[in-house]
């Protein structure tokens, strides 16, 4: 499988799923074929005019050969969902890219809480489809503003065999603390959690953990936790090429490389959707990304050249 190729597509059908969400579901276009995806992937839409941005896939992960994903309209938009949920129609054609999995499901375990909040259910009812026909034992904790706005409840409407679904509606902040605290008091050796939803909710998610080993605590982020550091100052060695790229204050390390005509892959330049990752051979990054855990981020063997900086006056990486 190859993120970094892209996948020639059409919409084969665009639902309304909720207030402000549409789900568009995207087939290969004749004579291809798409790259299989595990749950909790995402995917990035190329088209013309529209900013690139990532979205989970959303679907079963057994189904083959198509790739269905919900778009939340975001009133502070800056093109991306507003242009999408308004140009994007049923035979439009399209480019993805291939499926990258950056919150991967731990399938070898056998209970998993996946909590959703808003938007964020896609790539955990993914998993949840994904843990029922492995048999394995979850629960899926699901905050949304109200039931009008709560996506794919339609699809949730049957019984399981191994998982449930809690609906909480119309919580505000202090229930919901409230209610992942609970989820986290009740923990038991082995269970791996899950959690994508807005910041807030991903705020108390890690605080509700606690002591719970940071490897059985997975979250994704759909929008930036940390402004990227543009303060500059420091040094990039580029070990392969044998270059080095003075980074200036108010330019990322992804933009001063640009300067110098090194391109590096890029989507979301927000630290979101993993597509600039470089290896970090010496020195210390400034972490910005909302991807890697802190024993990742400790390790500093990789950085996201879109948001992160650094710590040191120079930096070797792998280009
Ligand atoms: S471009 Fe998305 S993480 Fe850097």
């Amino acid at each position: 499988m190859n993120s970094a190729s892209r996948y020639p597509v059409y919409v084969k059908s665009v639902r309304y799923e909720a207030e402000n969400i549409f789900s568009f579901e995207l087939f290969p276009e004749q004579g291809t074929t798409l790259p299989a995806f595990t749950a909790g992937s995402h995917i990035d839409l190329f088209i013309p005019g529209v900013p690139t941005r990532s979205y989970s896939l959303l679907n079963d992960q057994s189904e083959a050969n198509r790739y269905e994903i919900a778009v939340a309209k975001d009133p502070k938009s800056r093109g991306g969902s507003k242009l999408i949920h308004e140009l994007l129609r049923a035979g439009d054609r399209l480019e993805v890219s291939g499926p990258k999995n950056l919150f991967p499901l731990n399938e070898a375990s056998e209970t998993s809480v996946l909590i959703a909040g808003g938007i964020g259910i896609t790539p955990l009812w993914s998993m949840a489809q994904r843990l029922e026909s492995l048999r394995a034992k979850w629960r899926l904790v699901y905050f949304a503003r109200n039931r009008e706005s709560a996506a794919l409840l339609d699809r949730m409407n049957k019984v399981f065999s191994h998982g449930h679904i809690e609906l909480h509606l119309a919580y505000g902040v202090a229930e919901t603390i409230a209610a992942i605290a609970q989820v986290f008091s009740q923990d038991v050796a082995a269970t791996h959690y899950y959690c994508c939803g807005p910041s807030g909710m991903l705020e108390s998610y890690k605080s509700a953990a606690g002591d719970v080993p940071g490897d059985r605590v997975h979250y994704e982020s759909f929008v930036a936790l940390h402004d990227a550091a543009t303060e500059g100052g420091f040094e990039v060695v580029l070990a392969k090429a044998g270059t080095v790229v003075n980074v200036q204050p108010g330019q990322t390390v992804l933009d001063a490389l640009a300067q110098v005509g090194v391109e590096v892959m890029n989507s979301c330049r927000e630290g979101i959707c993993g597509a600039c990752e470089v290896v970090v051979l010496e020195g210390t990054p400034d972490h910005r990304d909302s991807i890697l855990s802190e024993s990742e981020k400790a390790s500093n063997k990789s950085m996201f050249v879109c948001c992160s900086g650094s710590k040191s006056q120079r930096l070797v990486l792998d280009l």
